[in-house]
């Protein structure tokens, strides 16, 4: 079995993270229960700054907080230097309440509204990462109203998708995200924004894709980006202060996946980067990355009761846990992988193979297929692994199932981060139907 961080078998040959046992969590917090090993992902943190320290790079590692967005996590970025990004008011009225410092904030988003725009400006935000044309507009217009400047970098699709392991480069990127590199709506946009007093244009994001394997593909956007702004150094005067090459790390969920280390893919593209700055007699450019998944993603473990059984002889057993797509939809949703043991009992020997079910009223309600365990009973508690990105930050109350509390642990201790919902917290926006209406 692959244990993260600090999880470990503890004297009593129960699963330990954090230093505290995992059953002690479940006494007092109850299930299901995200439990974050806050160590690991200072180590995390850690490791892609040092990384950018020891290459002598200006760099900015901007924590992507859709991966897991929470006041606590928001304070834990802070405490280990990291900036932030986030995508919606939501995002940003989290890091507020956090007192993260606003100017390490970058927003992005590719449907910003005025309100956005307008909170994010008001706040003093770091930078504005603008997506498309009509943004760059409403921006502009915004920027005029508040006789205020904006900090914008331009996020640009370089023709390159990553795909985990493989990478299409199409010509004419198919993308929801950004101006197209290729086809001049990035040129124009830039002609736009350098024409316009509204903004001070830091410079160009770009971000190819989510649970990558290689480097391979952040090389081939930077090479793209580069012919670009080699054309237009030539003839706009235009050189980044800033080149963002976004996110997308990959982590191990299971065995079938093998990521490279954080600093190799930092090293890799800084090495790239230097080479192409180099070549065009060009400035090397602040690097600003936006790791989510790899600075959380193995750093979670999801606690849940197990409950009902079911055979079907001959075909699969079904074992039932106290939650589901509602705190995890990345198996339904995507068809993701994860490793579980017993937390009471991690090293014993399986001695058969089960399929982890939800609780939800949805046959796609499965956690995990074919899953070698030791017999078990409704004593027993499951730990699912690398649940840490895009699990609670994308839990849903559907059927009405309360969302689980966050436990950070750490140096044996354990704080609890987000509170169990309530029955009660389920029905707080709703209002009863006005059954007379007065005219
Ligand atoms: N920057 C930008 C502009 C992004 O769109 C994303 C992720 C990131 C950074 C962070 O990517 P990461 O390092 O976490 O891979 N819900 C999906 C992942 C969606 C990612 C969306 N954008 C999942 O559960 O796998």
């Amino acid at each position: 079995m692959y244990f993260n961080g600090t999880a470990q078998v503890n004297e009593k040959g129960h699963l330990q993270i954090g230093g505290v046992d995992t059953l002690d969590l479940v006494s007092q917090f109850g299930t299901p229960l995200y439990v974050y090993d806050v160590a690991l992902i200072r180590e995390r943190a850690r490791g892609f700054k040092e990384t950018f320290d020891k290459l002598g790079v200006k760099a900015q590692v901007a924590y992507a907080s859709k991966a897991f967005s929470t006041i606590a996590m928001v304070q834990l970025v802070e405490e280990e230097g990291l900036s932030l990004d986030v995508v919606s008011a939501g995002e940003l009225y989290t890091a507020l309440a956090a007192d993260f410092p606003v100017e390490r904030i970058h927003f992005h988003g590719n449907n910003k509204s005025r309100e956005e725009l307008e909170m994010a400006l008001d706040k003093g935000i770091g930078c504005i990462v603008v997506d498309n044309l009509y943004e760059l507009q409403l921006l502009e217009r915004v920027c005029g109203e508040k006789n205020q400047k904006a900090n914008i970098l331009l996020r640009v699709t370089p023709g390159i998708e990553a795909h985990t392991h493989d990478y299409i480069l199409t010509g004419q990127e198919d993308s929801k995200f950004g101006f197209d590199l290729q086809n001049g709506q990035a040129e124009a946009a830039l002609q736009n924004a350098l024409n316009s007093q509204a903004f001070e244009v830091l410079g160009i994001h770009c971000h190819i894709g989510s649970q990558i394997f290689e480097t391979t593909g952040f090389i081939l956007a930077a090479q793209k980006i580069f012919e670009k702004l080699n054309d237009w150094k030539q003839r706009l005067s235009f050189e980044p202060a800033v080149l963002n090459l976004g996110g997308g790390f990959g982590i191990r969920y299971t065995n079938e996946d093998e990521p490279i280390a954080a600093s190799q893919y930092v090293e890799d593209i800084i090495t790239e980067v230097k080479n192409l700055a180099q070549h065009y007699d060009m400035k090397m450019p602040e690097i600003w990355i936006e790791p989510g998944r790899s600075l959380v993603g193995d750093a979670g473990t999801t606690l849940y009761k197990i409950g009902s059984r079911k055979e079907v002889p001959d075909v699969r057993k079904y074992l039932a846990v106290d939650g589901g797509m509602s705190d995890n939809i990345r198996p339904a949703l995507y068809q993701a992988k994860y490793e579980a043991v017993l937390a009471g009992r991690p090293l014993e020997k399986a001695n058969e193979v089960v399929s982890i079910a939800g609780k939800c009223c949805e046959s796609g309600d499965m956690l995990i297929w074919d899953l070698p365990l030791p017999e078990s009973d409704d004593n027993d508690v499951l730990a699912v692994f690398c649940t840490g990105a895009y699990g609670y930050s994308m839990a849903n109350n559907y059927n009405r199932l309360p969302r689980p509390p966050v436990v950070f642990v750490e140096n044996g201790e354990a704080q609890l981060v987000v509170r169990r919902e309530t029955l009660d917290d389920l029905i707080r926006l709703d209002l009863s139907i006005q059954t007379k209406i007065k005219n």
